[in-house]
């Protein structure tokens, strides 16, 4: 069975609600849903409604997915027999289902891309060494300390997928299924990494320190990944080759201008450097009503697609 296979196979997690660790807050259980999206190749370029900048833009985001939820998977898998509370231990485990599903789907996601001439392998290659080197080179807590620092980044980008439904509204209807699904159990497992760090590492300066570290060492390294591969993909892309200039245009509006999606992330992002920060302290669980529905359109959307 292959690694991904077993971590696929070990979950089993009910969707109830657990005691939110250090207020009088409650906190989600996350459930892991094995789904498949199957979008379509030949959309792979233009799924986007707002074009082929934003779409490679997207692409490239998604080929981060693989290597990086590998390491946040194997980061909280390290400390799950620490863990002292059996409701997060469990939160853990659905957790790991969670990114896997997410990663088993990125990856085939990801394979259309190669199909299609773009240099996803490429890419996504570098991400696994970088992240291995990493892995190899810095103590047991730091992986760690960089997930709920990646996973601070995965939750704001799930919210703003959410609450501004007209981001995707229009894009090809299986990829956009997909991303509100990984957007949806992103805030659904937000604070799973971070409540593991506080119970098997600790929550004081020290802890402060290295989280903070960790997510200016994830923001500086992150960004201009996101940047190269966009870059390269949209290189490699005919339609974005023919929108030159007024394409990238597009996307920086997109992502910095107006709506600018990434722009309205920066004041919940500073909220991370706070001492007292903890992901549920951005109560967004009333964006999660949509996924019983949103289930059930993925189960009929593949049902017709076999
Ligand atoms: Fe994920
Ligand atoms: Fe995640």
């Amino acid at each position: 069975m292959s690694k991904n296979a077993s971590d696929i196979a070990e979950h089993t997690a009910s969707a109830t609600q657990r005691e939110f660790p250090h207020s009088d807050n409650v906190a989600v259980m996350p459930e892991r849903r094995d789904l498949h999206f199957l979008p379509p190749g030949d959309r792979i370029s233009d799924w986007h409604q707002a074009g082929p900048n934003v779409t490679q833009f997207m692409n490239a985001l998604s080929l981060l997915f693989p290597a990086g939820e590998r390491m946040f998977i194997d980061a909280v898998r390290s400390y799950r027999d620490e863990i002292p509370d059996p409701d997060l231990k469990k939160a853990a485990t659905a957790f790991i289902g969670q990114e896997a599903m997410h990663s088993r789907e990125h990856i085939e996601y990801n394979a259309l891309m190669d199909a299609a001439g773009l240099p996803a392998a490429k890419l996504d290659q570098f991400t696994w060494r970088l992240l291995d080197w990493i892995k190899a080179k810095t103590p047991k807590s730091f992986p760690l300390a960089a997930t709920i620092a990646l996973e601070h980044y995965t939750a704001l980008m799930g919210d703003m997928l959410l609450r501004y439904p007209e981001m995707m509204n229009g894009s090809q209807e299986d990829f956009e299924r997909m991303w509100r699904w990984h957007a949806l159990e992103e805030i659904e497992h937000k604070a799973v990494a971070y409540d593991v760090y506080e119970k098997c590492i600790g929550r004081g300066p020290r802890n402060w320190v290295e989280r903070s570290a960790a997510m200016a060492a994830a923001t500086a390294l992150f960004w201009p990944i996101v940047a190269s591969f966009y870059w390269q993909m949209s290189r490699a892309d005919e339609k974005c080759r023919k929108a030159g200039v007024r394409g990238h245009l597009k996307l920086l509006n997109f992502a910095l201008g107006k709506p600018g999606y990434i722009r309205r992330m920066v004041p919940e992002w500073l909220s991370y450097f706070q001492y007292s920060f903890h992901p549920w302290q951005q109560n967004n669980a009333d964006l999660l009503a949509e996924l019983d529905e949103l289930v059930e359109n993925a189960e009929a959307a593949y049902a017709t697609h076999h």
